[in-house]
């Protein structure tokens, strides 16, 4: 950046960031008065339809603590799409996010498709609360699918650490040998690290290797696997029907246990039944399904509300309801009552409702 601390703020009623941001990326892409960038410095392959992007960010972008997210944007087809991806540092200011290619998913397309070495990505704030677990007990990382970016996130910083760590065990379910991502890393950090374990289970692969295993998460595998389990800190992550079943079948019998699902719970758009959203600041009055998330009903029907994470845990989303009922993807409940802080993204509408947006 080339103006920065006491000249900046003088200059700031004077400067149109968006008119000082056109001409700085002519000097270079990442530079801008204010708006976080990062310019891709390399792509690689990760495994099946996945890439990690190794990324130089600019200064405005914020730090993250591992294990958490950040939120994405790109420009597609001239559209800003935004997407959260789980970062990690890889020394000397540059950071790496994973993409797996998500099926009609128009983000994860075109990071793994087509954003190549010099284009350059918007990155949001971090949020998220699954960081660092405490050094004084053993950790069990418990990942399927994308869920293991924030647990390698984890292990990397781990593994910078000055203290000794205690027992780490992480559980990495895959389909196949051709999507698990990091393998090499994985091994390198294992033969690094004495305390940490990793077990690799495939649920559809007809041959395994010796060091593989196979079957769905249930009580008898995660005791066989990880004999103390009372004595772990467990973090998971992972499509939403695996987490909820890994939360329900740890929850009691670990220390601690806390999940993030990366996609929502399957839900039960009632057929034949849409329901009247009116958005009371513009005057709209949209037609939704009932039962659909709201954030993306509303976009279905041309709204661009804000959003970051679109599962429920940045907060970006959030926004006032006025009048009518909603239910909780997340929790499961309804909600009657008029309220000022609602997750459009975890939100549906089950009668015709009112929006403070
Ligand atoms: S988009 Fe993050 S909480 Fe809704």
């Amino acid at each position: 950046m080339l103006v920065a601390g006491p000249l900046k703020r003088m200059l700031s009623p004077l400067v149109n960031p968006q008119v000082f941001d056109f001409w700085a990326s002519h000097l270079s892409p990442t530079l801008s008065w204010e708006r976080p960038l990062a310019k891709v410095l390399a792509r690689r392959v990760e495994a099946r339809d996945t890439v990690t992007l190794v990324l130089r960010p600019n200064r405005h972008v914020g730090g993250f603590a591992p294990g958490q997210h950040v939120s994405v944007t790109v420009s597609v087809n001239g559209v800003r799409l935004t997407r959260s991806y789980s970062p990690s540092w890889l020394g000397r200011r540059r950071m790496a996010i994973t993409v797996k290619k998500m099926p009609g998913g128009k983000v994860s397309e075109w990071l793994t498709e087509c954003c190549d070495e010099g284009d350059v990505l918007e990155i949001g704030p971090a949020f998220g609360d699954m960081t660092q677990p405490s050094l004084e007990r053993p950790w069990l990382l418990v990942a399927a699918g994308s869920g293991i970016t924030p647990m390698m996130s984890l292990l990397r910083a781990a593994a910078t650490l000055e203290r000794p760590l205690p027992p780490i065990a992480l559980l990495y379910w895959a389909r196949t040998r051709a999507d698990l991502c990091f393998g090499r890393e994985l091994d390198q950090l294992a033969a690094r690290l004495p305390s940490l374990t990793v077990q690799r289970l495939l649920t559809r692969e007809s041959v395994l290797l010796p060091e593989e295993h196979s079957g769905r998460p249930d009580e008898t595998l995660l005791r066989a696997l990880v004999p103390d389990l009372a004595a772990q800190q467990a973090y998971v992550c992972g499509p939403a029907g695996f987490v909820a079943t890994v939360r329900t079948l740890l929850e009691g019998a670990v220390a601690t246990c806390q999940a993030e699902a990366f996609s929502l719970p399957d839900v039960s758009v009632v057929e034949g039944q849409p329901v009247q959203v009116t958005l009371a600041r513009s005057g709209r009055v949209l037609s939704v399904p009932a039962g659909a998330p709201l954030l993306a009903a509303l976009e279905a029907r041309g709204e661009r509300p804000a959003h970051g994470c679109r599962m429920g845990i940045c907060n970006t989303c959030v926004c006032g309801k006025l009048a009518g009922t909603t239910g909780d993807l997340l929790g499961g409940g309804l909600s009657q009552e008029p309220m000022g802080a609602m997750k459009l993204c975890v939100s549906t509408a089950r009668t015709d409702i009112t929006l403070d947006l």
